[in-house]
């Protein structure tokens, strides 16, 4: 990667400064990116089972091989460290490591992790673990999944057996991520595994994961050394309503009751939101919540992450309509809100290959609404990203200026929160490589390395130069 390289491809961010101690990452998951589904000992998670059910994932794609990255690690982490990326954020397969979600830990589980750790510590990159990145080990699906309290237990094992296995090398941990997703994705929509679509099973997987948060925190602080750092990455929405309507701003209030303050009212405030409670009355009177569990959530975090890809813009909407909502904006309608229903719009004509609006003053929102909401909070960006339909050149090379243009809009949102006193600490671009989205399968690409899923041969996208590149001129001389 040289000089000249790097400016024929992309465009330079000298505009660009951010505090010399800023935390320069990238990220992955592992269903996402892992492959090797059956080896090792490691059994089905519920990801697993739902991409190799008909229909679910587009094209039948499925994370069997995805981008191999378990027997490609080493060249992976070479990438990133020439790449000159600080630090990366990855998620362990809990069915990898506890192939039941019970009992004793598979050595080889363990090893492949701290393979990987100790791999990104000879580079001198800080390594970021995240416990659940929604690959639930099936067993635990089949005895109720997240809408039952046990799951929360035993992710607190779960959580237990890593900060032994790699406490002694991983200082910054991240117990879930988005639990959104995993509840109303996962048990409402049915949009991601395990594909359910029952309304009370969807609020009791939020209190469920917001549990095994407090639970995991608990085990993570037990068995890690001082020091250690615990975080929990949300994707918070940042809700505008589309009109000065009253109705408008209650329907604005109603998803984020349903997609925030679920999540940070028990994380940040000590208990779930009385118009929350209202609003799903319907549903239920809440009684899953037990005595203790409001403060077992509310525990003293080191940091929050933030996971932003576009505002949502919403309006009140009459009842009926699909339930199908992805969180990220299409005109849907969702059950799960009360009194009323919500239709969400696109906030700008630009968009991503998800038919996501391009709009990065979201980020700054989000940013100075955790600035207040929490003071002195630390705070990450622990994904922001954009999927285009990159293709490789003649010449070899993956030119993606879309992405370029994205990522400096989103970093200059971040530099703006800064700017304004926001203890914004580091970011991390989704995604380092080019991996399986979920329902979308192979056919979204976030990475800034392409990567060729015939031969798996990865290539730096231009995006990935200029983020180096801009590394590079912040690092301090
Ligand atoms: C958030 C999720 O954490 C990640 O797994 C996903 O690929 C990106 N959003 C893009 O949809």
């Amino acid at each position: 990667m040289t000089e000249s390289h790097l400016t024929s491809l992309s465009p330079t961010a000298p505009d660009l400064e951010f505090p010399s101690d800023f935390l320069w990452g990238t990220a992955t998951a592992s269903y996402q990116i892992e492959g090797a589904a059956r080896e090792g000992g490691r059994t089905p998670s519920i990801w697993d089972t739902f991409s190799h059910t008909p229909g679910k994932v587009q094209a039948g794609d499925t994370g069997d091989v995805a981008c191999d990255h378990y027997h490609r690690w080493a060249e992976d982490l070479d990438l990133i460290k020439e790449l000159g990326i600080g630090a990366y954020r990855f998620s362990t397969s809990w069915s990898r490591v506890q192939p039941t979600g019970r009992g004793p830990a598979l050595q080889s589980g363990l090893d492949f992790y701290r393979r990987l750790t100790d791999g990104l510590l000879e580079r001198g990159i800080t390594p970021v673990v995240t416990l659940y990145h929604w690959d639930l080990p099936q067993e635990l699906e089949d005895a109720g999944g997240w809408p039952e309290r046990e799951t929360a237990e035993r992710f607190a094992e779960y959580a237990g057996i890593m900060a032994e296995a790699l406490g002694d090398r991983v200082s910054m941990w991240t117990t879930l991520n988005e639990p959104w997703c995993s509840s109303f994705l996962g048990y409402g929509s049915g949009v991601h595994a395990p594909g359910r679509t029952e309304p009370l099973a969807v609020l009791r997987a939020a209190h469920h994961l917001n549990l095994a948060h407090g639970l995991g925190t608990q085990a993570l602080r037990a068995a890690l050394p001082a020091g250690a750092k615990v975080s929990i990455t949300l994707n918070p929405a940042a809700v505008r309503p589309l009109t000065a309507s009253a109705e408008d701003a209650d329907a604005a209030r109603r998803i984020d009751a349903l997609q925030n303050r679920i999540f940070t009212g028990p994380l940040l405030h000590g208990g779930y939101p009385e118009d929350l409670k209202a609003d799903t009355a319907a549903i239920t009177d809440w009684s899953f919540v037990l005595p203790g569990d409001e403060e077992i959530i509310n525990q003293p975090l080191d940091s929050l992450g933030i996971n932003y890809y576009n505002p949502a813009i919403v309006s009140h909407a009459p009842a009926g309509g699909s339930a199908k909502d992805d969180g990220h904006g299409d005109s849907t309608h969702s059950p799960w809100v009360g009194s009323g229903h919500v239709a969400f719009h696109q906030a700008t004509e630009e968009r991503t290959e998800m038919n996501w609006s391009i709009d990065p003053t979201g980020l700054t929102e989000l940013l100075m609404r955790f600035h207040r909401e929490a003071p002195g909070l630390p705070l990450y960006i622990t994904e922001n990203g954009a999927a285009f339909a990159d293709t490789v050149d003649e010449d070899g090379q993956v030119r993606d200026p879309r992405r370029v243009s994205y990522l400096h809009g989103h970093l200059g949102a971040v530099r703006d929160a800064i700017g304004q006193g926001a203890p914004v600490r580091g970011y991390f671009v989704w995604s380092l490589l080019d991996n399986f989205e979920w329902a979308y399968g192979y056919s979204k690409r976030f990475g800034v390395v392409h990567v060729d899923f015939e031969t798996l041969r990865r290539t730096p996208k231009s995006s990935a130069l200029w983020y180096a590149d801009l590394i590079r001129r912040n690092r301090p001389m």
